[in-house]
């Protein structure tokens, strides 16, 4: 079975049906930059873009309507922020007009489509630990992503604990987000030695307030793990995420399958 995700992040919004038994995109993704500003009204119309891209009939490419979702079936769609029940209820890295919105029922309107939305470390977090690093891990597993800000996923036993933003941990007296995500690096031109040292400075606060047994690094910048991670020392076991890029957009589509399931059961 094939359900959409869709990852909206700072710089681009990115998406693809998901084949949900293996974990991977079932046509190539979609992406299209993020617009500026990043209002409600413009995101959506890019998440219709995206939506509309793989429903299209005249597209004779893989990612026409052989692996198309059906329109009742709902999409799931990653967030940048603390997502209750579909609404914002903060903004670190978006546009404040988000704030207080229900973002599922502006996506739903959009793409006349039902959507499940949730936090993009969450999503991350959730495919990492169904089909990547964390696959079959017990114990307490921190999915960590660096990217435009820092995002965190926690797991009990392979049970989500949502919303828990650890990239606003306290680093040397400021938000760690602003010292050590990876677009910290690119902004300030560091060194990756330079930056692995901020990383580590991160992690080992984290260590100290939540005890993980084991942190998966995710993000794009996963993907240079070995310019970093040697660099980092604790005594949680630390490891690169798999699935990358890709993560947010298949937790998404697994997060959608979750909710239709809970609905037919
Ligand atoms: C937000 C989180 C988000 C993270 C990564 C932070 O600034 O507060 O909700 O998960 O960035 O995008």
């Amino acid at each position: 079975m094939q359900l959409f995700g869709i990852d909206i992040g700072g710089t681009g919004i990115k998406g693809a049906p998901v084949a949900l038994d293996r974990g991977e995109l079932a046509a190539d993704r979609c992406r299209i930059d993020t617009p500026h500003p990043a209002t409600p009204d413009s995101v959506a119309g890019v998440v219709a873009q995206i939506v509309d891209h793989f429903s299209s009939s005249d597209d004779s490419t893989d990612t026409a309507d052989a692996a198309a979702p059906e329109r009742t079936a709902p999409v799931g769609c990653t967030f940048p922020a603390v997502v209750k029940d579909g609404v914002a209820l903060t903004a670190a890295n978006v546009d404040d007009a988000w704030l207080g919105t229900d973002i599922a029922s502006v996506f739903a309107n959009a793409c006349g489509r039902p959507f499940v939305v949730l936090n993009d470390a969450d999503a991350a977090g959730i495919a990492e630990m169904r089909f990547g690093a964390g696959r079959g891990l017990t114990g307490v597993v921190a999915v960590i992503t660096l990217g435009t800000g820092i995002g965190s996923a926690l797991f009990v036993d392979g049970i989500l604990v949502p919303n828990t933003e650890l990239g606003h941990l306290e680093m040397d007296g400021e938000d760690a987000e602003l010292q050590a995500a990876a677009k910290v690096r690119e902004k300030e031109d560091l060194s990756w030695k330079k930056w692995a040292k901020r990383v580590d400075t991160y992690i080992e606060e984290l260590d100290r307030l939540v005890w993980p047994d084991r942190i998966i690094i995710g993000g794009g910048v996963s993907k240079h793990a070995d310019k970093f991670l040697p660099r980092i020392h604790t005594r949680a076991e630390v490891v690169p995420a798999t699935l990358h890029n890709e993560a947010g957009i298949v937790g998404a589509a697994l997060a959608a399958a979750d909710w239709q399931a809970s609905r037919q059961s």
